[in-house]
């Protein structure tokens, strides 16, 4: 058996119906699931340290081979012994594939049986990442879980490409799997494609399982599809996923999005939209968004949740963040601090109140907020 399981789901902590509060034993870290992963590109999240992110909570962040490839280069890593090392990150990281960033942000992206060739931003080339390259790459910055290299298409579109990409992230999971040297310290997911096919989803879901991962992500989702289709997935997903194996829904998201999808079994997500939302002067509170842009922030001398623990919360007020949110660095950055406290904070709320045996109460307290009139 090549795969030592190191990231099993080692304690589920507690359930109700189909949630899930776990325990995570990652190398660098064990984690409370379920857990909110914040997105870095070049080994950073935008304008915090990395105490501060040790201090919201963030227990794994997470990390794009592509974008660290380029740079700082996977060789300067390396020589770093790792990306942990290179940005003094004590905790977990995840690195994703590179290829559906690629697809995604750059349309010159031509996917074949071999990989994905991409044009090279820096220098215009165009390069071939395949399944092996890109496992190499992981191996050399050593993230705790490594995501594997699929072929992504948007769940809005319909047709023979669905199936096609469904069965060559398949034929793909293969070669991964044999290209990986680090199967002792880096935990390979592989990843759910398929689109909202039920039939596709099916097959893919139970090929995955037979290869004995260490954890499934549920992927091309996010795209904008509905979201009944975007939940229906997800719950068709983690029903036919192994029960003592972390579940990730990539790309997810809005706290709603969250809530739901841990009721449904899920335990991991990622998102750019706490931090992103921030350069529009965003801050994410239950009751949903507050625009700190808006001219009823001018003089508003509250502090952006009054109900929210966090260094801005106690520190600064409404009006302070409005002067300086589209101004001053330093507006996004009290957001962003913010923003993934608030993120945080919900993912801590879900584990508790799933192990205390409250989570309906949690759920129903949480939607009251966020939807006082029911709509
Ligand atoms: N990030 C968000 N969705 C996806 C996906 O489907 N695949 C990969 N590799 N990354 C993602
Ligand atoms: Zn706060």
């Amino acid at each position: 058996m090549k795969f030592l399981l190191l990231c099993l789901l080692s304690q589920i902590l507690g359930r109700f119906n189909r949630a899930r509060a776990a325990q995570l034993t990652l190398p660098h870290f064990v984690c409370q699931t379920p857990l909110f992963m914040p997105v870095g590109t070049q080994g950073t999240i935008k304008g915090l340290t990395n105490n501060e992110l040790e201090r919201i909570g963030c227990q794994i962040i997470l990390g794009n081979t592509y974008h660290l490839a380029l740079r700082p280069t996977f060789e300067l890593l390396e020589e770093a012994g790792g990306l942990h090392n290179f940005m003094n990150w004590p905790r977990a990281m995840l690195t994703d594939s590179g290829g559906f960033q690629m697809v995604s942000l750059l349309h010159l992206a031509d996917i074949t049986e071999e990989g994905v060739t991409f044009q090279s931003p820096v220098d215009g080339k165009l390069m071939l990442l395949t399944p092996e390259e890109s496992i190499h790459i992981h191996n050399r910055i050593r993230a705790d879980i490594i995501m594997a290299l699929d072929d992504v298409v948007k769940t809005t579109i319909t047709g023979p490409r669905i199936k096609e990409a469904m069965y060559r992230t398949l034929r793909w999971i293969h070669r991964c799997i044999a290209a990986h040297r680090r199967p002792h310290d880096q935990n390979l997911f592989g990843i759910v494609q398929g689109g909202l096919d039920p039939v596709l989803k099916d097959i893919c879901v139970k090929s995955l399982v037979d290869c004995n991962l260490p954890g499934y992500a549920i992927g091309g989702l996010a795209g904008g599809e509905d979201k009944d289709s975007f939940w229906r997935v997800v719950a068709q997903c983690t029903a036919a996923l192994p029960e003592d194996k972390p579940r990730y829904v990539m790309g997810v998201g809005y706290p709603l999005d969250i809530v739901v999808c841990s009721a449904l079994g899920a335990d991991m997500y990622d998102c750019v939209y706490p931090t992103r939302t921030t350069c529009f002067g965003t801050a994410l509170i239950p009751e949903r968004v507050l625009k700190l842009k808006h001219r009823a922030m001018a003089d508003d001398t509250q502090p952006i949740d009054p109900t929210c623990p966090c260094m801005v919360c106690k520190n600064y007020i409404r009006t302070y963040i409005h002067c300086l949110v589209t101004k001053d660095a330093m507006g996004s950055q009290l957001l962003s601090s913010h923003n993934l406290y608030y993120m945080m904070r919900l993912s801590r709320n879900l584990h508790t109140s799933i192990v205390e045996g409250r989570f309906p109460k949690f759920v129903c307290d949480f939607l009251q907020t966020m939807f006082p009139k029911g709509d």
